[in-house]
């Protein structure tokens, strides 16, 4: 509502400044530099992108209404939000000639998201990020069968999963979006009521914070993580092979074939792996190390800490090569996954009109490590009644030139 009243001022703004260049001389001569004085990245803003239509997302369904909450900050940095599966589905950032820039890759209606296989574009994962080996894992002597719907393993929570859920949604003020979701006992196999609070914030800084609250009358396993596929040239503009990626961990967790850790935590030293050092991704991406070739690229933990910490940290640090956007990731979580996009194959219609290509877009999930369940060497996911799960991360956007 209020971002509906931010066009009509932004074309008042450039009718004013239009207005000054009048004085000095001919009527293009005004124009001109109207445009050149367009500091104000509001007025470039609203004419090079938009956001999803508020329509295309509103819809009941299991008797739930669906819609789309945009959050807003002063330098007209936006990031829209649907509360199916609690879908980050658009960020207008600024790059840096201050054109706003679409930095996240996913559709620009609801249909897609709710049906077919689920890529998981923007979306709130719960109860448990990334895989569970063989859908199994057992709490207080008790074994849980959960689906198996990636191969032999559990992905993502199970067939539903919070990603498909229909969260209720309560947008406080035009940066704080709080989304509630109550999952019943036994609900994918897990055992516990558990309720979840997940809030979205959107601060002057340009940060889109998001933090994560839950509670369960049983004890269970917890992992909640966002899974936005981020590309920082913009949605539709190619691959992220270009990008420059640094990430802050010495370690990682080595997987199997079937992307299950080995359970040992290795040095990223001297592997195609290390980014400690900001290194452009498709550098190493073909490399014939096994955990490259088990991942079909990159597919991994990365080791920040050893346990969840009490602040936030840095974790991790984009910057897009077209744009000069700079998307720097900070945690309380002690893994984070880099995905690289390899699974995607371009048989999806994303926003714009364009398909989402093979690595096309990357993840950065923050998290507990994979299989932490199964995984006595792991951070502990387990949630107590008693025990409140929270956490947050940050991803951060600013420009380098
Ligand atoms: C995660 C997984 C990947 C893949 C994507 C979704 O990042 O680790 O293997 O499943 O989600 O396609």
């Amino acid at each position: 509502m209020n971002f509906q009243l931010r066009l009509p001022l932004s074309i008042l703004g450039i009718f004013l400044l239009a207005l000054g260049g009048c004085n000095s001389g001919s009527k293009n001569q005004s124009a001109e530099t109207t445009n050149s004085q367009a500091t104000d990245s509001t007025a470039t803003a609203s004419q090079e992108v938009s956001l999803p239509a508020k329509a295309d997302f509103q819809n009941t369904i299991s008797g739930k209404k669906t819609d789309l909450y945009v959050l807003k900050n002063k330098n007209n940095v936006q990031a829209a939000i649907t509360n199916y599966g609690g879908r980050l589905v658009s960020l207008l950032v600024p790059d840096k000639a201050g054109k706003m820039t679409d930095v996240i890759v996913g559709f620009d209606k609801l249909q897609p998201f709710t049906e077919g296989a689920d890529t998981y574009f923007g979306a709130l994962i719960g109860r448990y990020g990334n895989r569970i080996a063989k859908g199994k894992f057992t709490l207080d002597g008790k074994t849980y069968t959960l689906a198996t719907n990636n191969g032999p393993n559990h992905l993502h929570g199970g067939k539903v999963g919070f990603s498909r859920v229909i969260w209720d949604a309560n947008q406080t003020n035009d940066s704080t979006l709080v989304l509630t979701y109550v999952s019943k006992d036994g609900e994918e196999g897990y055992p516990g009521t558990l309720t979840s609070k997940v809030t979205y914030t959107l601060s002057s800084a340009n940060e889109l914070k998001i933090a994560y609250e839950a509670t369960t009358d049983k004890k269970t396993v917890l992992n909640l993580t966002n899974h936005s596929y981020f590309n920082l040239n913009g949605a539709g503009s190619g691959t992220i092979l270009d990008h420059q990626l640094q990430i802050n961990a010495d370690r990682y967790t080595p997987v199997d074939s079937t992307l299950i850790p080995t359970g040992k935590i290795e040095a990223l030293a001297g592997t195609p792996l290390n980014f400690k050092k900001a290194t452009i991704i498709g550098d190493r991406i073909n490399d014939t190390h096994q955990q490259i070739k088990f991942g079909k690229g990159y597919d991994h933990n990365y080791v920040l800490a050893t346990q969840r910490s009490a602040t936030l940290k840095p974790a991790a640090a984009v910057l897009g090569d077209k744009s000069g956007i700079y998307m720097e990731v900070s945690t309380q979580e002690p893994g984070i996954q880099f995905y690289s996009g390899n699974f995607m194959t371009g048989s999806n219609q994303i926003k714009g009109g364009k398909k989402d290509e093979y690595r096309s877009a990357f993840c950065l999930e923050t998290q507990h490590f994979p299989d932490s369940p199964n995984q006595r060497n792991f951070p502990s996911t387990v949630l107590a009644p008693g025990q409140t799960y929270k956490t947050s991360s940050v991803y951060k956007f600013s420009v380098k030139q």
